[in-house]
């Protein structure tokens, strides 16, 4: 039976000094083998919206959306922490809108956490989250929901007022009560000081591993991805080429019918020749 990754074991992870791995799923059969590798967090992102869907961003993602790839994932998931992402309009407009949001990903999914972006201005929600007994992680430096006020995906926390800026986030969502906070595009030696001074888990993406974790879209480490993968998704296999080369020789194989063979068919259980007859002539 697989023990559960709890906020209490991912704490003790970080005291001991032990990197936590996450990585984003959004489907039950990648989720098992996620599982099988041992990764202690599971990130329902809404990169859904573009790995799953589609989309040039996240924006367009749906709470109904959301919950149908959460389900799946959970039901894969018996050891690993899985954090929903809260998509974008579900929690900025009110405190709220933003916890009966995040009641629903939990009571729905059955996930353990929710994940929000942005800093300081959405600590009311994180504070009022946290209340309700929801754990929620937290996502500072480069939100993609704000990709049209950032003028595109690009590297935040560079410079002396931005690191300011990010450096002051991460105090603001961990003193309203964000147990974790994935640090997204900023400079290694900003992640180091918000991972040593602020008590919560840090989760990088981008940001070196001065972190007390790292996230990748699972898409991206596994080289499936079709668009141009960030600097920091290193491939970890080129799964993609694999699964095009086999969806290639299927369909060369049916054209050219070795496949299927005949170890693939139910010969043993077929009806004789004499009973196949009597069926035509019964139907004429
Ligand atoms: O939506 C997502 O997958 C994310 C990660 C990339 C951190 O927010």
């Amino acid at each position: 039976m697989a023990i559960k990754n709890t906020v209490t074991t991912l704490f003790e992870m970080k005291e001991r000094g032990e990197k936590i791995s996450q990585l984003t799923c959004y489907d039950y059969t990648t989720a098992c083998l996620i599982e099988k590798a041992g990764i202690n967090t599971v990130l329902v992102g809404d990169s859904l919206g573009m790995t799953m869907q589609g989309y040039d961003t996240t924006l367009p993602v749906t709470m109904e959306e959301m919950i149908v790839y959460g389900r799946s994932v959970v039901r894969g998931c018996p050891s690993a922490f899985v954090i929903m992402d809260m998509p974008f309009m579900s929690y900025q407009c009110s405190v709220d809108e933003a916890v009966r949001n995040a009641g629903r990903l939990i009571k729905e999914t059955n996930a353990n956490a929710v994940k929000l972006e942005g800093g300081a201005t959405v600590v009311e929600q994180i504070r009022a989250i946290s209340g309700a007994g929801i754990p929620v992680c937290a996502h500072i430096g480069m939100t993609p929901q704000s990709v049209n006020a950032f003028g595109g995906f690009k590297v935040q926390g560079k410079g002396e007022e931005n690191a300011r800026k990010v450096f002051e986030d991460a105090i603001a969502v961990c003193e309203a009560g964000a147990f974790m906070c994935v640090l997204e595009c900023i400079p290694p030696k900003l992640a180091s000081l918000i991972s040593s001074k602020v008590n919560m888990i840090t989760i990088g993406i981008g940001a070196s591993s001065n972190c007390d974790g790292q996230v990748l879209v699972y898409q991206d480490m596994l080289g499936m991805s079709q668009k141009i993968a960030p600097k920091f998704a290193k491939v970890f296999a080129n799964v993609g080429d694999i699964m095009v080369q086999a969806f290639k020789d299927y369909d060369e194989e049916v054209k050219n019918m070795t496949y299927p063979a005949e170890c693939h068919t139910y010969v043993k259980s077929d009806c004789d020749d004499e009973f196949l007859a009597k069926l035509v002539n019964e139907s004429k």
